[in-house]
């Protein structure tokens, strides 16, 4: 089984690609594979709106997303890990989902079904800084909006909120060893 890790941080090793890694190394000790892509080192811009995708379900920018299309589209399990930055996904995060409009055309106005009945999945990961309780909500939602344009099932969500330096996940052994236990579930199919 093929996992495919989104980095929406700009922070190489910090919180969220932390945790990330922690999923990805049960989710391969599993017997899984695990493909990572940081989403900030690509050269991708923000979806143009240009309804080039309508005809044909392919983005028209041609760009660093053509390879996160692909790896996408071949991956069983994508996990999609973001920050919060002001109540929401990472910018880098959200011009991922944006360009999956091309997919949102492919399968809302193409009617296309891609790989159904396999049960693929999508999860989204995020850490925050404070800890009110609507903290995730509104990157939940998009989330959740993306995999369904994505054409993969929502597995669900793994947070952490009150963490902000750039190691702080790690004074949290609790919280690594709940990110071992994610890896192991997507795994054994439990979520
Ligand atoms: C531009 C920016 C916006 C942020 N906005 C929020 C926010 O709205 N709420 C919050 O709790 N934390 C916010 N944070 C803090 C991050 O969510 C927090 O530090 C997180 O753990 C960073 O994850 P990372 O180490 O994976 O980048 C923000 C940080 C930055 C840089």
């Amino acid at each position: 089984m093929k996992m495919l890790v989104l980095l929406g941080s700009p922070r190489k090793g910090g919180n969220s690609d932390t945790l990330s890694r922690l999923v990805g190394k049960s989710f391969e000790e599993g017997g899984g594979t695990v493909d990572y892509t940081y989403l900030n080192t690509l050269a991708i811009r923000p979806c143009q709106g240009c309804g080039g995708c309508e005809k044909t379900g392919a983005c028209v920018v041609k760009d660093e997303m053509g390879p996160v299309f692909e790896a996408v589209d071949q991956a069983d399990r994508i996990l999609l890990a973001s920050p919060v930055y002001f109540y929401g996904l990472s910018a880098q995060s959200k011009i991922f989902g944006d360009r999956m409009q091309a997919l949102w055309a492919r399968k809302y106005l193409l009617k296309k079904r891609y790989r159904q009945g396999e049960g693929r999945k999508g999860y989204l990961l995020s850490t925050a800084a404070t800890v009110g309780p609507k903290i995730f909500d509104c990157s939940i939602l998009t989330a959740r909006y993306i995999f369904d344009a994505v054409d993969v099932e929502y597995g669900g969500e793994f947070l952490v909120k009150g963490v902000d330096e750039r190691k702080a996940v790690a004074g949290h052994q609790e919280e690594m060893d709940r990110a071992i236990q994610f890896g192991q579930d997507i795994i054994a199919g439990r979520v």
